[in-house]
């Protein structure tokens, strides 16, 4: 399996003249997912879950499927314990809303980790503020490691939930999310697991991590934007309430309330077409296997990090080790803002990330306030992480340093 054919299923990568190296913000799609969505669209559209006419009959079986394909790829025990939703941010929303407001209470405590993205920091600050529990912080080493005393202390009696990123999307670092949820349930807490930058790079076995939930999107998955996934275990799903509420998502309503029924957090007609696009997404993932792209990811990012770390100006955070930076390289370069690298690197053609990448607290902890971001993903070719190289070795001497 060359790159070069591997290339030839991204519609868009043909056509780009840039290098993409964004692809923790968002993947690119292989035409099976695109022609997934053309094809539901042309052939199966209807409203799912309501007609008992063929075609929506036909539409309901598509999206019953794509979520048993979602239940399959992250090992869930059973399909009711997949929720589509838009993305990781309403998923992990949508925990908060239904399990954090309505089972914490003052006195107890929120543990989660100073890398997280403000999409699993955000709604524990809320859930902090409306029920009067603590949220504590667990830190991390500036190599993006959660140690086993760092664990101990914020994980304690007190403790009734744990947010917790599996891969960071600055550090690229993984969480070792098994001894998190061991030492969680131990003192009666739930695990809430941001999935989102792990789920399209490794196997991801829900069961074998005992999350009590996890969150992932669609569009860093080379599926479709729009649409993404809610796993919890069903005896935590059938004791929260519904989150948004409306149609579809009821057995029966009388003038005064309502029954609901077990597909109670899909409230709404849903992204059908997405979801179908989403499982073509992941069975073309399934195809690669993840020893193939692990091994791809792997060698582009050891490439990046060697010939990065090489320049004495150059920074990278996190990890020494390529292998626990799955596929993201975040750095900095002495005196020039991460804005202007990125733009000089877009000069270039080069397509990257700069900012905060939407985790400041993390930046703020390591001392830096932004850093540019590469983020590689299995279809990236040796070739662009050198032009990558070469590009950023020219910055300070292109910025008037002489160097
Ligand atoms: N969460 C995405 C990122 O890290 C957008 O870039």
């Amino acid at each position: 399996m060359t790159t070069d054919n591997i290339r030839k299923n991204f519609p868009l990568l043909q056509q780009m003249d840039t290098i993409y190296l964004d692809n923790a913000a968002t993947a690119q799609r292989p035409s099976c997912v695109l022609v997934a969505v053309q094809e539901f669209y042309e052939q199966k559209n209807a409203n799912p879950l309501r007609g008992f006419y063929p075609l929506s009959l036909e539409a309901t079986e598509s999206y019953q499927e794509a979520r048993k394909t979602v239940q399959e790829f992250i090992h869930a025990e059973e399909p009711e314990e997949i929720i589509f939703t838009r993305n990781t941010t309403e998923s992990l929303n949508l925990v908060a809303y239904s399990y954090g407001l309505n089972f914490l209470k003052e006195g107890d405590e929120i543990a989660v980790t100073i890398m997280e993205h403000h999409s699993n920091l955000l709604p524990w600050q809320m859930v902090s503020r409306m029920t009067g529990a603590k949220l504590h912080y667990l830190e991390c080493t500036s190599e993006g490691e959660l140690t086993d005393e760092e664990l101990q202390k914020g994980i304690n009696e007190r403790t009734r939930l744990v947010a917790v990123t599996q891969v960071s999307n600055v550090l690229g670092c993984v969480n070792p999310i098994q001894k998190i949820t061991e030492m969680a349930h131990r003192v009666g807490a739930v695990v809430v697991v941001d999935g989102a930058q792990s789920v399209p790079h490794m196997p991801v076995d829900v069961q074998a991590l005992d999350a009590d939930f996890l969150a992932f999107s669609g569009h860093k998955l080379m599926g479709p934007m729009g649409i993404g996934c809610l796993y919890g275990k069903r005896e935590l799903l059938e004791k929260m309430p519904p989150f948004l509420t409306g149609g579809e998502m009821i057995d029966s309503v009388y003038r005064d309330g309502a029954v609901f029924a077990p597909q109670k957090f899909e409230a709404g007609t849903v992204n059908a077409a997405g979801a179908v696009g989403l499982a073509a997404a992941i069975r073309y993932l399934q195809e690669k296997g993840f020893d193939y792209i692990q091994k791809k990811e792997l060698e582009l990012t050891q490439r990046a990090m060697e010939g990065l770390g090489a320049l004495p100006y150059v920074h990278i955070l996190g990890s020494k080790d390529p292998a626990n930076h799955t596929g993201i390289v975040s750095f900095t370069i002495d005196g020039v803002h991460p804005h202007d690298v990125s733009e000089i690197l877009s000069s270039d053609g080069i397509d990257v990330r700069a900012g905060h990448h939407c985790a400041q607290p993390l930046l703020e902890y390591l001392g830096v306030r932004s850093s540019t971001r590469a983020s590689m993903m299995f279809y990236n070719t040796p070739e662009e992480i050198d032009a990558l190289i070469e590009s950023v070795s020219t910055i300070r001497r292109r910025m008037g340093y002489g160097e």
